[in-house]
């Protein structure tokens, strides 16, 4: 299945998880969650890159989600921007040898849906060997502590703001295709589903996050802090935000 909103996108496939994982250490490395879930990335980088390679192979093969990729021309200096010892690892693991016009993924967006949905299992591509998802995986690179105490806020938020509602999980495009209209493409593809479905849409958002949604109009619900400690003294802010076309 194929979507044109602004850029192209298209349903992920386990086959894209290697391009998917380098996408999102990439970007995620610029969103404040970093320095408080992932503090020794510099150290275990290949934990960080597993990671979200599980996290996204899961997410992909969940009947209760859809992953979308978007795609743009490879840009050759994506490889050689500045970057930590995190994407150089990425890099020497998937060797990229794109020609100058190939199409490589840019962006990524994970949605869950409530387990009831009628979206279950609608958004899901020919995936290989009928494999099922596997368990989640928190590596060396984490501070395990701080990621818990966002499950935990982020469990009570969306409770309060979007119970039972499809969530925008994730969503991060590559820094050197930033502001193209790849993360719009994308969110987009789950507010049109919404719209048709009259449905509300929440997620939990980084400060970029948050921007992005609130350029497409989503409200912003709540900023949430946890208070820091020796290894993070400032703490980790994150926002709420929800979408519903009838609102207001
Ligand atoms: C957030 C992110 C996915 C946006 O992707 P993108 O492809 O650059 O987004 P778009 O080009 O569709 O941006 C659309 C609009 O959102 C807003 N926006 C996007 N990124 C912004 C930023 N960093 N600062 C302020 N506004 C921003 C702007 O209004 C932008 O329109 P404009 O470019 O015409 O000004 C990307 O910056 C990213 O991957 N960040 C790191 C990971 C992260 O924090 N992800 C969010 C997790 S909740």
């Amino acid at each position: 299945m194929n979507a044109f909103i602004g850029s192209p996108i298209r349903l992920a496939t386990v086959h894209d998880v290697p391009r998917i994982g380098l996408v999102a250490a990439a970007g995620f490395q610029y969103s404040n969650f970093w320095d408080w879930e992932r503090p020794y990335a510099d150290k275990y980088p290949e934990d960080t890159l597993k990671s979200y390679c599980l996290s996204f192979k899961n997410l992909i093969l969940n009947p209760c989600s859809a992953v979308w990729v978007a795609e743009d021309t490879y840009d050759e200096k994506e490889a050689h921007g500045p970057r930590h010892s995190l994407i150089e690892s990425a890099y020497s693991q998937i060797s990229l040898d794109a020609p100058k016009d190939q199409k490589v993924i840019v962006g990524v967006t994970a949605w869950v849906f409530p387990s009831d949905s009628d979206h279950c299992g609608k958004f899901k591509p020919d995936n290989p060997n009928n494999e099922a998802p596997g368990r989640g995986f928190r590596g060396r690179d984490t501070n395990s502590k701080h990621m818990d105490m966002v499950d935990e806020a982020a469990e009570e938020a969306t409770k309060k703001y979007f119970p039972g509602c499809p969530e925008l999980s994730m969503t991060v495009v590559h820094p050197s295709y930033w502001r193209r209209g790849h993360g719009s493409s994308m969110v987009k593809w789950g507010m049109d589903l919404a719209k048709e479905n009259n449905e509300t849409l929440g997620t939990i958002s980084s400060t970029m996050g948050n921007a992005l949604c609130e350029a497409l109009g989503w409200s912003r619900e709540d900023t949430i802090h946890l208070e820091g400690d020796d290894e993070a003294p400032d703490g980790l802010t994150f926002n709420v935000n929800t979408y519903n076309k009838n609102k207001d």
